[in-house]
């Protein structure tokens, strides 16, 4: 039988697999809390306005409670046939409080409702994301001031470079994911303009109140542009941007997880919680949720390309393409949510080993720009000839099969007659980091200035 909604036009009723394909109350009755609180405003809007008489508006209102109650409580009937979480809604609130159920749709469309929904959506997201960066990054300050001064090699191309400390480490995550925040509170900020109103695109010949229906819903005020507000959907766009940008720092920190927890590397332990086994092999301790998370840039980043290539292209205003926007949305948000707090927990639990740091640190020949330096500051060398210098006793230290400093001042001297034995001072990590107080750098008097200042800032 023809649609109730819009049966008028039509003789007989969609084919099955018409109805299959273009239902989305699979995944959009995630958003049924969102088109309630939007059709709330709308009915209370259109009441004020002398659209619809007091007493229906009242009566949607009481409707509309109940139908959120079925749903939270998980006695909705959800049809098919309805398509989408829209119409599901409209055609209960109808069952519930009868005739003036059919006055709730004057001056919208699903276009503009669909949009304010999944905006609502897309913006309650921004704040869970928001919750859960202030958590990790509030895991990686423990770190770091637990390990302020713990001395560990600093990387280039994975080869040890110079040292730095553990707290450095640990903050450059911090100022990542607080950028990563910030991106979201962009994003937010941008989307925070209600399109409902815009109705199927060119607006309505009612006497509406947008802005009273963007107050009520949170909104800094309505879109400006009926046209725009139905076909926008950059919004999720830069939610989805901000999330690729975030889970690629969570895939870079969960891959350190992966190369310090090995057995080459020791230079932190996983908890137990965050650890799995092997079925065969009984010394395992795999970093499973670390793999996962350096994985789920995959995902999230599909979920970017996919939603740019659906929305590139389209006329305006809406085409039913932009039915696609949410099952890319919400995965990319789930998984998002799970690696932050699985993330978050591997963080909070694991033990650095300060000593295996430090053993790595000292490796490796980590100090020869500090012994460049050195030549540099107390020999008056040009840097390029400090550089060759050193490069000469790195190469002689490594014929020795030994560190820097481990070489004799004989050693040390049969390269340059002028070195002094207070070369020596400079050769070692602690010292090393130490010395590197220039702003932003890794000493730990630096590292514990970093820390303070984000504590301040987190409150
Ligand atoms: N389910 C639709 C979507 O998600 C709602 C809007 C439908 N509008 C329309 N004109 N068919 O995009």
């Amino acid at each position: 039988t023809a649609n109730t909604m819009w049966g008028g036009r039509f003789a007989a009723g969609p084919d099955a697999i018409m109805e299959a394909i273009n239902a989305s109350i699979g995944f959009d009755q995630r958003l049924a809390a969102q088109d309630i609180a939007g059709s709330r405003a709308h009915a209370a809007m259109l009441a004020a306005q002398g659209i619809i008489t007091d007493k229906d508006a009242e009566a949607i209102r009481e409707g509309l409670l109940t139908v959120l109650s079925e749903i939270e409580t998980g006695e909705f009937p959800f049809s098919t046939a309805l398509e989408d979480i829209h119409m599901n809604v409209e055609a209960r609130l109808k069952e519930i409080v009868g005739e003036p159920a059919g006055r709730l749709h004057t001056a919208r469309s699903r276009n503009d409702q669909v949009a304010v929904d999944f905006r609502l959506w897309v913006r309650d997201q921004c704040d869970a994301v928001d919750t859960a960066l202030k958590a990790l990054i509030e895991a990686l300050i423990g770190q770091a001031e637990q390990g302020a001064d713990w001395v560990m090699p600093g990387f280039t191309h994975l080869q040890t470079a110079q040292p730095v400390t553990w707290g450095h480490h640990m903050m450059a995550y911090v100022e990542m994911f607080a950028r990563d925040r910030s991106r979201f509170a962009d994003a937010r900020r941008r989307m925070n303009l209600s399109p409902l109103g815009a109705a199927a695109l060119a607006g309505t010949s009612f006497l509406i109140d947008r802005h009273a229906t963007a107050e009520a819903l949170g909104f800094d005020g309505p879109m400006p542009n009926s046209l725009d507000a139905v076909s926008d959907r950059d919004f999720a766009l830069e939610f989805l941007a901000a999330s690729s940008i975030c889970a690629m720092h969570m895939s870079r920190l969960a891959e350190e997880l992966v190369i310090w927890s090995s057995a080459q590397f020791r230079f932190v332990k996983m908890s137990d919680r965050w650890s799995t086994g092997s079925s065969i092999m009984p010394q395992k301790r795999n970093p499973d949720a670390a793999e996962l998370i350096r994985a789920k840039i995959g995902r999230i980043f599909g979920a970017n390309v996919a939603l740019m290539t659906v929305m590139k292209g389209l006329p305006l205003t809406y085409s039913k393409d932009m039915q696609e926007d949410k099952e890319q949305v919400f995965d990319a948000a789930d998984n998002l949510m799970l690696a932050f707090a699985a993330l978050t927990g591997m963080v909070g639990d694991m033990s650095a080993q300060p000593e295996n740091l430090k053993i790595a640190a000292a490796s490796g020949f980590s100090t020869a720009t500090d012994l460049a330096d050195w030549l540099v500051r107390e020999l008056g060398l040009p840097f390029r000839d400090a550089h060759h210098v050193t490069g000469s006793l790195v190469a002689l230290a490594e014929g020795k099969g030994v560190d820097l400093p481990d070489l004799s001042l004989d050693d040390i001297q049969s390269v340059h007659a002028e070195i002094t034995e207070a070369v020596f001072e400079v050769l070692g990590v602690e010292n090393s980091v130490a010395s590197r107080t220039s702003f932003g750098g890794t000493a730990p008097s630096e590292v514990r200035k970093q820390i303070a200042a984000w504590k301040e800032h987190l409150g």
